[in-house]
């Protein structure tokens, strides 16, 4: 099978989105299935920077994007990201992109909800990126969400929107926010129609004619599987399975078609929001790790949590997520430094546990065990080749490749497109 779904194994910002930019050049679709714009990839191509939240990363490579019925779609955040990247030079039209019709839709009362609740939250907030992810994921499975195929039939929408209001406006309400009016929903909803229904189509028949044409399809994933709704560290989680099998389902595709599962990883640990992270540093490596790795949110522009690689956790993101194969980045953020730790199991009182467990109270306990290693002298940063890394850094990736129970595939070296290599392709299998 030539296809490929690229998904995080850690708690995201591992680099998807400039492993699926190098890899697009190799595909013929790129497919988002699962997240919204709570997600945020950053692609260096020359001098040019791209920030994608909802776009797929393919669109960069000239590529046919599809966003799957698994996204939740914002049409503002969409249609503003389109004039974005439009200003630098790459028009995103029907031509190029194309959405599932009943992919359901992010409203501006989804926001105001996420934001709400959070401040209700108060210290034990979950730190989501306040874009109404939640909000609209449970629209979703409560049957009551306004998918991008409404908005031809002004009657359902209507219709719809009465559900809908009921819903939100009393908890909204109970919050003490504000709350929404029908007539100025429906209007905007009716205006944005027209902009937004000539990318609308049924993108399984597609994909179901690209599969059976031999065309290549690679799914870009959104977060990583730490934040998986189900195998992540709940309730620390965004709303979705970010899983690969989640590729067939967020598409309309079968599990056969989804192909080779890579997962990226970065050479360290890094999270954004509140959560358990049990190799997070709080010295001067981990300020070290964030100021070297530019360790800012592309979506929220907070500063990410660091701290050590952790191959407990990514064994087990490689199990649940089904990952075959590994593209490391960001292994040029430990250059120079004197020792590099990897932790190897946690302990949790007196117990010796070789995953994290799933209850919260034993995850926040959770103490890493550490097995150091000797760092590198000189740069990975660039590197282009296996035979350009120091035999130190090489002995790092083959001793992570151990502890996770996976092969690295891919090496990233720097945030440009071209510093990568390529140790086997994964459309190849
Ligand atoms: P994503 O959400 O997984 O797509 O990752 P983000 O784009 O949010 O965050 C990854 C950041 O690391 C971006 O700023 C990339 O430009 C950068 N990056 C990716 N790969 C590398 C690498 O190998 N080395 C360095 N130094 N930066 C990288
Ligand atoms: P990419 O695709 C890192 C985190 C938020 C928060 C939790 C829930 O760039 O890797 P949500 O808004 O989804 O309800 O927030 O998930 N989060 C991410 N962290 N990278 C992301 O995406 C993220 N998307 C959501 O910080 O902790
Ligand atoms: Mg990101």
């Amino acid at each position: 099978m030539a296809n490929v779904a690229v998904i995080g194994a850690q708690w995201g910002d591992e680099g998807k989105g400039k492993v699926v930019d190098w890899l697009a050049s190799r595909a013929d679709i790129v497919v988002r299935f699962q997240g919204g714009h709570n997600a945020g990839h950053t692609l260096v191509v020359g001098s040019e920077t791209y920030k994608l939240s909802l776009l797929p990363s393919g669109v960069v490579r000239g590529k046919l994007g599809i966003i799957g019925n698994g996204v939740v779609v914002d049409p503002l955040a969409l249609l503003a990201e389109m004039a974005r990247v439009s200003a630098q030079g790459l028009a995103v039209g029907p031509h190029n992109l194309r959405i599932a019709e009943n992919a359901p839709l992010i409203l501006p009362l989804h926001a105001a909800l996420d934001r709400a609740r959070e401040a209700a939250r108060g210290e034990r907030r979950i730190g989501t990126t306040g874009r109404g992810i939640g909000p609209a994921y449970e629209d979703k499975v409560a049957r009551r969400a306004i998918r991008l195929c409404d908005l031809a039939e002004p009657a359902t929408l209507a219709a719809k929107l009465d559900e809908l209001l009921l819903h939100h406006n009393t908890l909204l309400a109970g919050l003490g926010a504000e709350t929404f009016e029908k007539s100025a929903l429906l209007e905007s909803l009716l205006g944005l129609a027209p902009r937004l229904l000539p990318f609308a189509e049924p993108v399984w028949e597609r994909l179901d004619e690209a599969r059976r044409a031999g065309k290549r399809i690679l799914f870009e994933g959104a977060q990583a599987v730490m934040l998986d709704v189900d195998h992540g560290t709940y309730p620390f989680v965004t709303s979705s399975n970010t899983v690969a099998a989640t590729a067939a389902s967020g598409s309309g595709i079968g599990p056969g078609a989804v192909g080779f599962v890579l997962g990226i990883a970065k050479a360290y640990s890094t999270r954004v929001g509140a959560g358990p992270f049990p190799t997070e540093l709080f010295d001067a490596t981990g300020q070290l790790l964030g100021d070297r790795g530019h360790e800012f949110g592309t979506v929220t522009g907070r500063r990410r949590r660091c701290g050590w690689f952790d191959a407990t956790l990514v064994r087990q993101a490689v199990k649940v997520g089904g990952i075959q194969g590994l593209a490391l980045t960001k292994l040029d953020v430990l250059d120079g430094l004197p020792e590099i730790r990897v932790a190897t199991a946690y302990r949790i009182g007196a117990e010796t546990l070789h995953r994290l467990p799933a209850a919260a109270g034993a995850q926040a306990a959770a103490q890493p065990i550490y097995e150091t290693m000797e760092g590198w002298p000189g740069s990975t940063r660039g590197a282009r080749s296996w035979a350009d890394l120091p035999a130190q850094a090489v002995k790092y990736v083959r001793r992570i490749e151990e502890l996770v129970e996976a092969p690295v595939t891919l090496l990233s070296t720097s945030p440009e497109r071209d510093d990568t290599i390529l140790m086997r392709d994964p459309f190849e299998g």
